[in-house]
């Protein structure tokens, strides 16, 4: 069964015609990581809030788990299997100590008190902030109040997270922590993640890359294969990662380099192998 199943779904914020979300089809397996690219206003948020019921398709339906968003089970009860980040940390945090702020999402579920504080251990031990447990999160930094709304997610051991330029707001530190996190929740515990960035080097590292542009699907596919349709790409207004339009542009002249560069380390290999031989 797809984690994420959305079959032929519209969307429209003032029920005409007017799709911001328009006949999307996408299908998500457990434990992918698929990063969503697309320029300002593309529908990237709107379809993350459609898989965090916060809002219904217009038409077509989306199964989350194997529960229908508009059928009968409990907004709440699919927001336990699929939580959602936001860009602003500042906006998700609720109480005025860390650990209490872990366990907001986990009082409502009716879980006894002695589970919740193991729950709420683990998870943050899972985003490496357990030290912080008694601190009052406004003294964090950015990065670490992000984990600790992530660790909020994560103790309800959701299948998916949804995460909406969670990075986006954070400097280059906070955004390293963020990522290496989730990337490690993703393989270590299996957990489906939604990546929705405007950084080419974040989407660079995901297993598979949706684009959207007027809220189509434009493109979808492994990284490399995306990242190589350097004129697609720039058709909707998005950036390549430098190594892959290094290597689209050197290609265009004729240098007979490999498929796939997207990183330096990938263009040292493929330069040292053509230099050395
Ligand atoms: N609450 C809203 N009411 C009306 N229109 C909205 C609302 N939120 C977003 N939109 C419009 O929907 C389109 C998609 O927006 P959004 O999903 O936020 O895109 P992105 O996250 O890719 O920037 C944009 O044209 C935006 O102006
Ligand atoms: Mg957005």
């Amino acid at each position: 069964m797809p984690i994420i199943d959305m079959q032929n779904i519209s969307f429209s914020y003032d029920q005409e015609e007017n799709f911001v979300v328009d006949n999307v089809d996408l299908y998500v397996n457990k434990g992918e990581f698929v990063a969503v690219l697309g320029h300002n206003g593309s529908g990237k948020s709107t379809l993350a809030k459609l898989m965090n019921v916060l809002y219904t398709p217009t038409k077509g339906k989306i199964l989350i788990c194997g529960m229908d968003t508009k059928g009968d089970v409990e907004a709440w009860e699919i927001r336990k299997h699929a939580g959602m980040i936001f860009q602003n940390p500042d906006n998700q945090i609720v109480a005025t100590v860390v650990q209490e702020d872990v366990a907001f999402g986990l009082e409502n579920t009716g879980v006894p008190t002695d589970e919740m504080k193991i729950l709420v251990k683990d998870a943050l031990k899972d985003v490496n902030m357990l030290e912080f447990a008694k601190s009052a999160p406004h003294l964090l930094s950015g990065g670490q109040k992000q984990r600790i709304a992530i660790a909020g997610v994560i103790a309800m051991m959701p299948d998916v997270l949804i995460c909406d330029e969670a990075t986006a707001m954070l400097d280059p530190i906070g955004r390293k922590e963020i990522i290496n996190t989730v990337r490690k929740l993703n393989k270590e515990k299996g957990i489906t993640v939604i990546w929705i960035t405007h950084f080419m080097e974040e989407a660079a590292m995901a297993d598979r890359v949706v684009v959207l542009s007027e809220g189509k699907i434009f493109l979808d596919g492994k990284p490399s294969e995306v990242f190589s349709k350097v004129d697609k790409i720039k058709e909707v207004g998005l950036d390549i990662p430098p190594m892959a339009e290094l290597a689209y542009n050197l290609k265009s002249n004729n240098v007979q380099l490999g498929d796939n560069i997207l990183t330096v380390d990938e263009m040292f290999k493929e330069l040292s192998k053509l230099l050395c031989q």
